[in-house]
């Protein structure tokens, strides 16, 4: 566009603060509509989102897959503002250590992933990740699940009164191993 141009140029959305404030809060607006397929996670993979947060995993691995041929070919479709909706805290990483893990749902069984965590050296024998064996011993605490979904609720996460009200049984009895892997086999599965 010719800077001379008298119609609606960058230039003046750029220099005009209440032009460029209405239409930065249409684009916000318009790109965190959720993806089709993307929905609130259910409790056991929410539970084992809190795990991987808790054990620090996003210091070595990205959730955010770059739109260069060089990411998309190792990892997949690049990653898209509507497939982080429901995440809260986001999981994007700024280090990777270890592979972007956006879309490594369903790239293993839940049996490699197992092995893996117990000892990421059985299966990948030059890994330097380190172990988790303790979340095959630990139960998820069911106690808070619910707390957990309402509050998410408060910030914009669609959960039904049924779904709160369920969740507690169907966390019980569950190892955060599992829950963990239910999180990991979720990931990034709406775009394929
Ligand atoms: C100190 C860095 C580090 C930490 C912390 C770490 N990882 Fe890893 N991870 C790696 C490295 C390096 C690899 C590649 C080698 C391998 O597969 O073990 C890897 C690989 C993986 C893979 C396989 C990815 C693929 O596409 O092949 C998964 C899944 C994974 N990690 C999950 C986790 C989870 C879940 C946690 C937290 C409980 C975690 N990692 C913590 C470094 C780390």
């Amino acid at each position: 566009m010719s800077a001379n141009n008298k119609g609606f140029t960058h230039e003046k959305v750029e220099t005009n603060n209440f032009l460029l404030i209405v239409l930065t809060l249409l684009v916000v607006a318009s790109t965190t509509e959720a993806v089709q397929g993307v929905e609130p996670y259910e409790p056991l993979r929410l539970m084992g989102r809190d795990v991987y947060i808790r054990e620090g995993c996003y210091n070595c691995h990205s959730q955010m897959i770059r739109p260069f041929r060089a990411e998309t070919m190792r990892y997949g479709h690049y990653s898209v503002a509507g497939e982080f909706v429901y995440d809260h805290p986001f999981q994007w990483g700024s280090k990777r250590t270890g592979p972007d893990l956006q879309r490594v749902g369903g790239k293993y069984s839940d049996e490699w992933h197992r092995v893996h965590l117990m000892n990421p050296r059985d299966v990948v024998p030059e890994s330097n990740m380190p172990e988790y064996p303790w979340l095959a011993e630990n139960m998820v605490d069911h106690t808070v699940v619910a707390q957990r979904m309402s509050a998410l609720r408060k910030v914009g996460v669609p959960y039904t009164d049924e779904q709160i009200a369920g969740a507690a049984e169907q966390v019980k009895g569950k190892t955060e191993m599992e829950a963990l892997i239910a999180y990991l086999q979720g990931l990034g599965t709406a775009i394929k």
